[in-house]
């Protein structure tokens, strides 16, 4: 049984890989520092596969600490690499912060790489690294703009320093994965997405003002040159994702890769406007949603999304959900996260 490491295991996607790798027969540990995500997720790992998980509650920023990870288990086959800031307007406002975590983790891990030979790499990145683009659906060759944003700028870099390491260090072959916008939660509602602060991401918004943490949210901008005026984005199921996350190990442990680092575009390929999103949730929940028309929010790109060709003819992948189970798990997980909030509160 393969031994893959999965940094950021206790995150949105990171907790939904290791549950889609665990199903596949993958053995995984985990590094989390917690930053910004709670242990919970390791029960919910736990609850959905009956197998137990290790997380190791490190800061990839702490070298030595990371390097006894890979000590203790020198069975590492792969890493898969989610640990990162991704919170666009705070980048903007604290860029060090972003900088320094995002860059100095992906230093350390793949110093760890190299020193034990570790064959596999999956990187997650971002469709923020095509900007906005000048045609869309995009495809892996679209221009790299640009970044938006520090966040961008950090996902762009790390795609940089992983094209670099696969030239110098043979034994490491590295797939990019750079996914459009992930929602939604497990079918089980045991593990999803849990926001720390205010909510900066749609579908968060959407499911925390239905349930009424939030009193109303904003649709950001309604005079685009779009179908109704909102922006275009290509949501994508959170366990979509993950699968293929799972494909792209596979994909390198079968040396099945075109070149050593390639890259593939995780998305529908269907682009949905910020308001077609709201009225799916409404249909779904039954829920009126006390929503505004705002104006446009800065940074954000008119329209984007996938072409992902290639990532169906070559890791073999085939999308299960559509917007309104993204939808439907998303509101599920909101309403378990209610119900395990108010038990507290009762005891
Ligand atoms: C951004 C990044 C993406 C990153 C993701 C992680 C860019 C271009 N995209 O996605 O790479 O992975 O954040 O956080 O940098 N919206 C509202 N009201 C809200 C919240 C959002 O109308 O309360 C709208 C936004 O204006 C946007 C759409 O919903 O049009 C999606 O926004 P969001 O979920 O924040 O994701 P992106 O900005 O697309």
């Amino acid at each position: 049984m393969a031994k893959i490491l999965v940094t950021g295991g206790t995150g949105f996607i990171g907790s939904h890989t290791i549950v889609d790798l665990i199903e596949n027969g993958f053995s995984v540990v985990s590094i989390d520092n917690h930053a910004r995500s709670s242990s919970y997720a390791v029960a919910g790992i736990e609850q959905i596969t009956g197998k137990k998980v290790k997380n190791y509650k490190v800061d990839l920023k702490n070298f030595d600490e990371t390097r006894a990870v890979f000590q203790e288990n020198p069975d590492i086959t792969g890493v898969i690499h989610f640990a990162a800031y991704k919170a666009v307007g705070e980048s903007v406002l604290e860029p060090i912060l972003y900088y320094e975590n995002n860059i100095f983790g992906l230093i350390n891990l793949l110093k760890c790489v190299q020193e034990f030979e570790v064959a596999d790499f999956v990187f997650s990145s971002s469709c923020t690294v095509y900007g906005n683009p000048d045609t869309i659906p995009v495809t892996e060759s679209s221009p790299v703009k640009k970044a938006e944003s520090p966040y961008g700028a950090t996902k762009q870099m790390g795609e940089q320093v992983l094209a670099d390491f696969t030239k110098a260090i043979e034994k490491t072959a590295v797939i990019l994965l750079r996914y459009f916008n992930p929602v939604g939660a497990h079918p089980s509602a045991l593990i999803g997405e849990s926001p720390v602060g205010k909510p900066q991401n749609l579908v968060p918004a959407i499911t925390q003002t239905a349930i009424g943490k939030l009193p109303k949210m904003m649709v950001f901008g309604t005079d685009y040159p779009t179908r109704d005026g909102s922006c275009v984005r290509d949501y994508i199921h959170v366990c979509d994702i993950a699968h293929a996350h799972t494909l792209a190990i596979q994909y390198l442990a079968d040396k099945k890769n075109k070149t050593r680092c390639d890259i593939f575009n995780l998305g529908t390929g269907d682009g949905v406007t910020v308001l077609e999103a709201i009225h799916t949730f409404e249909e779904v929940s039954g829920i009126k949603l006390n929503y505004e028309l705002g104006p446009r929010r800065a940074g954000d790109v008119v329209a984007i999304y996938a072409n992902n060709n290639l990532a169906v003819k070559e890791l073999g992948w085939k999308i299960k959900y559509g917007l309104t189970d993204m939808m439907k798990t998303a509101w599920a997980w909101e309403l378990k996260i209610k119900e395990a909030e108010e038990k507290v509160k009762s005891n």
